[in-house]
């Protein structure tokens, strides 16, 4: 079993990649890999391939430990991400360290046996939401998102929230009556199971899907979004110009979108050739919000 993208050692039949990414999943099937987004079943040994969140890296320990028993659980991870504060806390737990190498900027290390239970993932409460720990934002609405509900207008029609998370915005944009339909399209397993049961209304459409490249069935009156900008500790801008592609793609010909960003990445020229009207407006706090107007077509 291998948690996190890296493709194990083994041949294909013999392993099964845990990821609560669809982006990576996607990659991973296509090359023929067994993929899942929560362990079940046992395993003989485990890979993990340390995430950047702390709290995720803690629950993916406690999910191998679960499914291999007392078989081994390897552990690779960068210094940037914690791997040594890490395998101090699994020692902490356990009296089998197999062994340990440091590894350019990082380190890996190996053991079997330990408690981990307490480390499994839980939702918490924080304050009238409930998050998984690792997913964006888990310890309360993000400020960039605060910043884009103070603009947004009177919502009505089919909306997309594009990178919809544990759905902050979501959940507001219900309160808007005339809204008919609410996509949440969200790429982060974790952080859609957190939508679901933070935004219980019927009206709600969960997809856990690429937001760079879904379709939905019919295009959408008005679009929604916070885009990701970094994948990992690498700022990655191009995810958040994809995002804006699509928002041009899934909206109907007079549809609008309304985005927040941090006011130095650059979006405006993926705007101007995506949308023929575009107007931004700074807020405090360093963000901009981006109100894009009727999508060029694509000949
Ligand atoms: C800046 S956060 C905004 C989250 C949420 N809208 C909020 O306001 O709290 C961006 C979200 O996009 C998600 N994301 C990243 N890449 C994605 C992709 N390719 N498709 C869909 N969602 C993605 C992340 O998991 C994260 O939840």
């Amino acid at each position: 079993m291998c948690f996190g993208s890296a493709i194990p050692p083994v041949a294909k039949d013999k392993a099964v990649i845990v990821s609560p990414s669809r982006p990576e999943t996607d990659a991973l099937k296509s090359m023929g890999w067994t993929c899942t987004t929560y362990p079940d079943g046992t395993a003989a040994m485990a890979l993990i391939t340390l995430p950047r969140e702390k709290a995720r890296a803690k629950s993916w320990i406690a999910q191998a430990s679960q499914a291999v028993g007392a078989g081994v659980i390897v552990v690779d991870g960068a210094k940037t991400d914690g791997v040594d504060t890490l395998l101090g806390a699994v020692k902490a737990r356990t009296q089998s360290i197999l062994g340990h190498v440091p590894k350019a900027h990082g380190r890996c290390f190996w053991f079997c046996g330990g408690k981990f239970d307490d480390w499994l993932p839980k939702m918490r409460d924080i304050g009238g939401f409930s998050t998984y720990p690792g997913v964006f934002s888990a310890d309360g609405p993000d400020s960039g998102s605060r910043a884009l509900l103070a603009h947004l207008p009177d919502l009505s029609g089919r909306v997309a929230d594009l990178g919809a998370g544990w759905g902050f915005l979501s959940r507001q944009i219900l309160k808007h009556e005339s809204v008919s339909e609410l996509h949440l399209v969200e790429a982060d397993n974790d952080a859609l199971a957190c939508a679901q049961h933070n935004v219980c209304d019927a009206r709600a459409r969960f997809h856990w899907a690429d937001a760079t490249t879904w379709a939905p069935q019919t295009k959408m009156h008005t679009v929604i979004m916070n885009p990701p900008f970094h994948e990992g500790r690498k700022g990655k801008p191009e995810l958040g110009q994809a995002f804006i592609q699509t928002a041009a793609r899934i909206l109907m010909p007079k549809g609008k979108l309304y985005m927040v960003a941090n006011r130095h990445l650059p979006y405006e020229a993926t705007l101007q050739t995506t949308f023929s009207k575009i107007t931004s407006i700074n807020t405090s706090g360093g963000f901009k919000i981006l109100v894009a107007d009727t999508p060029r077509l694509r000949r």
